[in-house]
Order: C-alpha cells, then sequence, then structure tokens
C-alpha cells in the first residue's frame, strides 16, 4: 500500500482506469453510469491525477505481485474552517482481489496519509447495504444516516447512501 506521487500516478494511469473500470462494470456505484468505457475511466483518472499535482488530492495504490490491483483517495480540498478534515473517495479493489483484506489495508494506509497531512476528521460515504458500508463499520468508522436514493448503480437505478466519519487518535 502506498502513495503515489504525480509521475508515478501518471505511469499507472492504465491499471488505475482498469480497476475503477472493472468496479463499474461489477455494478458498484462510485461516481459513474453505463456506458462506461476504458476511455472514460481513464479520463476520471487523468482529472484526479491534475487535481493529486495541485496538492487537492492524495491518491494511493495496492499493490500485489507488483500489480496495481486497489486504490483509495483522499480529498483535501475542503474550506479553510474545514481543513482538519477530509474526505475518502473511490476506494476501490479489483474484482480478482476482493476478499484479501486489500481495502482494509488501504483504509489504513489512508488514515496514515491523512494523519500526515493534518487532517484528523474523515468522511465519506458508501452504498446502504452494500460491501463497503460493512467494510467501514468494521474499521470502526461511525454511521450519520442513511439518504435514501442519493446516487445511481451504474444500471441507472436508485440506491440508497450512508454517511460516516472516523475521528484519527493522534
Ligand atoms: C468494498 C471493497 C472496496 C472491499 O474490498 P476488499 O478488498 O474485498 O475488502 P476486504 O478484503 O478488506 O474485506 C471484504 C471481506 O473479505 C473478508 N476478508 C478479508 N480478508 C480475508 C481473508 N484473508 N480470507 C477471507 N475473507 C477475508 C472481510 O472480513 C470482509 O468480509 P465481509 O464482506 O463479509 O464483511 C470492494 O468490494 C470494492 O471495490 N467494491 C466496489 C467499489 C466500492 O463499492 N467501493 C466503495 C466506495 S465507498
Amino acid at each position: 500500500m502506498r502513495r503515489l506521487d504525480a509521475p508515478e500516478a501518471r505511469r499507472q494511469l492504465d491499471a488505475l482506469a482498469a480497476v475503477l473500470h472493472d468496479c463499474v462494470a461489477g455494478g458498484a456505484s462510485v461516481g459513474y453510469v453505463e456506458p462506461f468505457s476504458l476511455g472514460d475511466a481513464r479520463e476520471a483518472f487523468e482529472a484526479f491525477v491534475a487535481d493529486a499535482e495541485a496538492g487537492r488530492r492524495v491518491l494511493l495504490a495496492a499493490f500485489a505481485d507488483r500489480e496495481l490491483v486497489g486504490t483509495a483517495q483522499l480529498v483535501l480540498a475542503t474550506p479553510p474552517n474545514g481543513r482538519h478534515r477530509a474526505e475518502v473517495a473511490r476506494v476501490l479493489v479489483h474484482r480478482s482481489a476482493r476478499r484479501r483484506g486489500v481495502a482494509a489495508r488501504l483504509m489504513e494506509a489512508v488514515e496514515r496519509e491523512a494523519r500526515a497531512e493534518g487532517r484528523t476528521l474523515l468522511v465519506l460515504d458508501a452504498v446502504t447495504g452494500g460491501d463497503a458500508e460493512r467494510l467501514y463499520a468494521r474499521l470502526g468508522w461511525s454511521r450519520v444516516g442513511v439518504i435514501p436514493g442519493y446516487a445511481l448503480f451504474p444500471d441507472g437505478r436508485l440506491c440508497d447512501t450512508t454517511y460516516f466519519w472516523k475521528a484519527l487518535g493522534r
């Protein structure tokens, strides 16, 4: 698990896009609806890398046998009165690498990077009743509540969203 600096993220663009594309193809509600091509996924990550270059976002990646199998992001772009918090976004593990603890370890790395950035409060949202909701609850995140019909699944169906927060101890 490690933070990608901008040059490495650029080198890994295809692999990052492949993970995002696989997750959306698998039905994950992570911001996109079908049709969603590999090119669309690459375009999305190009924008994330540009954000990372500007210091607005931290990109992390999980490697297994040197292959990139997962990724997560920390969004640092907060208003001045929220400079102590960050949002965790796009925690994605390729379907071929799931249920081995990759996401749990990615989240540990996310917390480490958040602390390094001076962020002591994290927020995120997840599909209600999905794998990610279980993951965050297991890792000690607190549930705020559910917003019914907040987002869409890739096939266009509405899905409920659960908001979470976690305060980072020193
Ligand atoms: C949610 C997601 C990131 C989880 O990734 P993951 O790497 O499979 O997560 P983990 O392996 O840490 O945990 C998943 C499950 O495997 C289990 N597990 C972990 N290590 C294991 C091991 N060695 N052997 C058996 N089971 C294991 C965990 O206990 C957990 O079980 P549960 O689902 O019954 O609670 C992944 O499913 C994903 O990418 N989904 C699509 C995208 C998405 O929805 N992202 C969230 C956006 S907020």
